[in-house]
C-alpha cells in the first residue's frame, strides 16, 4: 500500500495542497497518496491520532489548527518554535515531529524564483498575527538591514518584535510609517479577506521596492493591486510561497526535493 499523507483543516475543500503534492509525487516517482481531511473544530487531536494509527505518515496543517498542531507535536523544530505554529507533522517512531515550512517557502519564492536579494534590505512586515509570526525567523536569517512590524493593534506588534530578541526588529502602528521607506513590504494581515489594504502611505514603498502578499487568489489581491498602483518593482502574491512551503514539507517526508516551477505554472493556468 502506498504511504498516506493529507492536509487537515476546516474548511478544507478548496485547498490546493492535494493537487500540488500529487504533482510532486508523479514528478519524483514517489509511491504515495495525498488526501484532504476535514476535522471538526474540537476534534483536531483525535483526528490526527486516528490518521497516524491507521498508518498515515505525515500531515500538512492549515487554518485553524496550526497552533493546536504545535501543542500536539512531541518534538518541534527551531522554526516551528519561533513560529509558535506547526504546518507539517511527520510521524516517526519517536512520536510526532512538528515543523513549519511557511517561512522558508516565502524566502525561497522571493530569493530563488524571483531573485530578490535580501541582504541589507529594509523590510516592512504588515500584521502581527500567525502569518507574520510564521515567517519572521526565516526573514531574519536572510541578513536584512532591519524589519519593522506594523500592525493595527500596536501592542501585538510590540509583543512580536520582543519575542525575536533581535535589535534589527522594531514595531509600530500604521501612522508611524510616514517618512520611512522600505525595499520590501510583506502583507501578513487578514485585511485582504475583506478586499482591504492596511492604511499605509504610498511613500513607504521605496522607489523600485517590491510588495508581497502572503495571500493569493485567482484574481489579483487588493494588496497586489496596491503594489501595482504604486509602481512596485514586483507586486507578488502568495502562490509561490504556497508551492515552496509544500516542496519543503515533501522533502521532509520523502527526502526528495521536487521541482516547483512547472507546478506553479500548472496552478496559474488552472485559475
Ligand atoms: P493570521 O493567523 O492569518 O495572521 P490573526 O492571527 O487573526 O490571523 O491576525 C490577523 C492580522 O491581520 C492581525 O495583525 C490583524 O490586526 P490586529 O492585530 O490589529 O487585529 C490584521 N488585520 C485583520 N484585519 C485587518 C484590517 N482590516 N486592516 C488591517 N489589519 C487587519
Amino acid at each position: 500500500m502506498p504511504n498516506q499523507y493529507a492536509v487537515i483543516g476546516n474548511p478544507i475543500e478548496h485547498s490546493k495542497s492535494p493537487a500540488i503534492h500529487s504533482a510532486f509525487a508523479r514528478q519524483t516517482g514517489q509511491d504515495m497518496v495525498y488526501g484532504r481531511i476535514l476535522a471538526d473544530l474540537n476534534q483536531f487531536a483525535e483526528t490526527v491520532r486516528a490518521f497516524i494509527a491507521a498508518g498515515g505518515k505525515g500531515l500538512n496543517v492549515t487554518v485553524p489548527f496550526k497552533e493546536q498542531a504545535f501543542a500536539l507535536a512531541d518534538q518541534l523544530s527551531e522554526r516551528a518554535q519561533a513560529a509558535g505554529a506547526v504546518n507539517t507533522l511527520i510521524a516517526s517512531h519517536g512520536g510526532l515531529h512538528g515543523d513549519n515550512t511557511d517561512g522558508v517557502g516565502l524566502v525561497r519564492d522571493l530569493a530563488e524564483r524571483h531573485q530578490f536579494d535580501f541582504t541589507a534590505k529594509r523590510i516592512l512586515l504588515l500584521g502581527a498575527g500567525g502569518a507574520s509570526r510564521g515567517v519572521l525567523l526565516l526573514l531574519l536569517q536572510t541578513h536584512p538591514a532591519n524589519i519593522m512590524i506594523a500592525n493595527r493593534t500596536l501592542g501585538k506588534a510590540q509583543d512580536l518584535a520582543k519575542l525575536t530578541n533581535d535589535e534589527r526588529v522594531s514595531a509600530g502602528g500604521f501612522d508611524e510609517l510616514k517618512g520611512q521607506s522600505f525595499d520590501l513590504i510583506i502583507n501578513g494581515t487578514a485585511a485582504g479577506l475583506q478586499g482591504e489594504v492596511p492604511p499605509i502611505p504610498a511613500s513607504c514603498l521605496a522607489q523600485g521596492g517590491w510588495t508581497y502578499d502572503m495571500m493569493y487568489a485567482s484574481e489579483p489581491t487588493a494588496f497586489v493591486r496596491w503594489g501595482r498602483q504604486h509602481q512596485a518593482g514586483k507586486a507578488l502574491d502568495g502562490l509561490g510561497m504556497l508551492v515552496e512551503q509544500a516542496a519543503e514539507s515533501f522533502d521532509l517526508w520523502r527526502g526528495v526535493r521536487p521541482e516547483t516551477e512547472s507546478v506553479m505554472q500548472a496552478l496559474r493556468a488552472a485559475e
